[in-house]
């Protein structure tokens, strides 16, 4: 298993929409092994192909507090978003230190592949609901700060070239 480098924003890789999974085969299967020994050593609640710069819709997860329920969603899609809405602070790997208010469905019913091919449907509200949309949107090319205002992702944007420069000094 290695550790995949995490893209951060504003890269533009991250803006590329994945494309479905389509051979559930040994190469998929070191995929997700990857991508989940890196949202663990992160460490992150979820992670998505997009953010490791692979364009396949691949997200791994874990929101229980013992990290021990991998949750893996290959192809996945949105069955069903509740008219009820909730703010939640969201953050990001691919945003490291920022936290953000975001207002998202609270509950969400999405069906998907599990890695092996077998299909599976989740519904769930909380941070299982917040995880999955955000990550959902990584696959679609979006992170979760534009959904904030124009100035707040300028000073973002100026934070993480701070940070990067501090990096490589
Ligand atoms: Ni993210």
């Amino acid at each position: 298993m290695a550790i995949l480098p995490i893209l951060c924003y504003p890269d533009p890789r991250l803006r590329v929409v994945a494309k479905p999974v389509v051979h559930f085969d040994d190469s998929l299967q070191a995929t997700v092994a990857d991508m989940a020994h890196t949202m663990y050593e992160a460490p992150g609640v979820g992670l998505a192909a997009t953010q490791v710069d692979i364009h396949l819709r691949i997200i791994v997860m874990d929101v229980s507090d013992a990290r021990n329920e991998l949750l893996v969603f290959i192809n996945p899609e949105l069955l069903w978003v509740s008219e009820e809405k909730k703010l939640w602070k969201e953050g990001c790997l691919s945003v490291p230190d920022f936290f953000d208010e975001v207002e998202r469905p609270d509950r969400v019913q999405v069906k998907a592949h599990d890695q092996f091919g077998r299909p599976f449907e989740v519904e769930g509200d909380g941070l299982l609901a917040v995880c999955l949309q955000h990550e959902m949107d990584h696959l679609l090319g979006k992170v979760f700060v534009e959904y904030l205002s124009p100035l707040k992702r300028l000073r973002i944007k100026g934070k993480m070239k701070k940070r990067e420069r501090s990096l490589q000094e």
